[in-house]
């Protein structure tokens, strides 16, 4: 089938590389001529295990191509994928300048059948905006033509995102058109097999849909971590709540790790969004506006530990960071609880040295304000001298740690853990003062008083 992709970003990329996959022809199309440049000469401007390899070999079979220029984009695709930005306006809502601003493109350009499908995600009822817009610009036109406008969420993940749409949980086609849902289950099918996965339902539905899975996804982890405080000032550990609860059916045990907080371009945004969209209609979603709230202290939680520790002022101290990204897998930075931790420490004085094996050039540029961060290229190297080390992201290379050279690095064995990955009584048995999330491992409240 013919495909073009509107926005070659994150999500635009796996998609058209994965329709391509299955031997779609896909033209993805972008404003941006110089990430156009880039990815025709096979270059991936973003870090995604297993993409370079699919945008290589669908380019090179003939099925990927890029450009620049929108009106061929429009000839080409019997379906049309929007997939730009919805960037977080200063109110919270989503921006949908981009989205709009490519339904008025198509309205000046289309002259026959398309099926249009948002898989930006979207406020509920901009199917209608887009829908209401092409069409102003057709009969601005004196065009007369029949076209769909569906909806199409991603459901991916950063860092798995292939797997997730090769072999997807389900898949949700928003649409009233007959035909448009007729294509894009021919277009879906061998991505779900046989059908059952497959969700067809109004717009409208659909546009939630994506909205509240990511609310609840977040809610369960602020959640957690909100009973994560509980269980340390009582002396339970929440890792073996997890499972505990998890192993109920209707709980299960996914994104119920308690930590740093979320992070990334999805969850804080969504969660904000939808809270803007009750609001419209009247409706405060209170859940909803805790479980930000909750995220936002959060995203504090290792800072506050650390001044628990040592006291209000950190002058004089240095802190090791391992892990920038807002989670493993990923240079994504945005709304990293890393950042807001930099921040803290650097704040009160401390001098910070920081390592991610992906991340560091991306969070260098956020932080470039700040003084007294030193970004160094291996793990070790930043314990070197360090008070305390401080672990933000789970990758895979800090989940083994060589204790006894850890110890020797640190000025003091202190490590705290953002993201659970040590077992506590190791830690202790290594001679560790191990602070983790939610593990009865109670601060006391006088922390001037333990500072060695
Ligand atoms: C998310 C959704 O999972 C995906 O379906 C949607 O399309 C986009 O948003 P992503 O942002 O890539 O995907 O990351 P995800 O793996 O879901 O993690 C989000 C954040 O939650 C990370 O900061 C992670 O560290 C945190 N998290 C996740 C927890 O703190 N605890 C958990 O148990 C799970």
């Amino acid at each position: 089938m013919r495909i073009s992709i509107v926005g070659s970003g994150y999500v635009g990329l796996v998609t058209g590389a994965c329709l391509a996959e299955m031997g779609n022809d896909v033209l993805c199309v972008d404003t941006d001529a110089s990430k156009i440049r880039l990815l025709s000469a096979g270059s991936i401007p973003i870090y995604e295990p297993g993409l370079p390899e699919l945008v290589e070999r669908n380019s090179a079979a003939g099925r990927l191509r890029f450009t620049t220029d929108f009106a061929s984009s429009i000839a080409h695709g019997l379906i049309i994928f929007i997939a730009v930005g919805t960037p977080a306006a200063e109110d919270g809502s989503a921006d949908l300048q981009h989205v709009l601003a490519v339904a008025d493109k198509v309205g000046s350009l289309l002259t026959d059948y398309r099926v249009i499908v948002n898989k930006s995600t979207v406020p509920v009822g901009t199917a209608d905006r887009v829908q209401a817009q092409i069409g102003m610009r057709l009969s601005e036109r004196g065009v007369q033509t029949r076209f769909a406008v569906a909806s199409n969420p991603e459901f991916l993940k950063e860092g798995a995102a292939i797997d997730d749409f090769m072999r997807p949980d389900r898949v949700v086609i928003g649409s009233e058109d007959d035909e448009a849902i007729s294509l894009l289950r021919s277009l879906y099918a061998p991505f779900t097999r046989n059908h059952d996965r497959l969700h067809v339902m109004d717009v409208r539905s659909a546009e939630l849909t994506k909205y509240a899975a990511n609310a609840m996804l977040a809610t369960r982890i602020s959640f957690v971590n909100d009973l994560a405080r509980l269980a340390e000032k009582v002396g339970a550990d929440i890792e073996l709540v997890r499972r505990g609860i998890g192993s109920d059916r209707r709980i299960g045990t996914h994104f119920l790790y308690a930590g740093a907080g979320y992070g990334g371009s999805c969850f804080p945004k969504d969660v904000r969004a939808l809270v803007h969209t009750g609001r419209e209609y009247g409706i405060d979603l209170e859940v909803l506006t805790a479980v930000d709230r909750v995220n936002h202290r959060q995203k504090r939680i290792l800072a506050d530990k650390v001044v628990s520790r040592f006291g209000e002022q950190l002058n004089g101290r240095t802190l090791a960071i391992w892990g920038l990204a807002f989670k493993p897998e990923t240079d994504d930075m945005r709304e990293a609880p890393s950042l807001v931790v930099l921040e803290e420490l650097v704040k009160r004085g401390a001098r910070v040295q920081a390592y991610d094996p992906i991340a560091a050039t991306a969070a260098q540029r956020l932080v470039a304000h700040l003084s007294g961060v030193n970004f160094v290229s291996d793990r070790m190297r930043a314990v070197e001298g360090a008070d305390a080390l401080l672990v933000m992201t789970e990758w895979r290379e800090f989940r083994s740690p060589e204790l006894t050279a850890l110890k020797k690095l640190l000025r003091s064995p202190i490590i705290f853990d953002g993201r659970n990955l040590f077992e506590p009584s190791t830690m202790a048995a290594g001679g560790f003062e191990y602070y983790a999330v939610g593990r009865g491992d109670t601060l006391p409240e006088r922390p001037s008083e333990l500072v060695p």
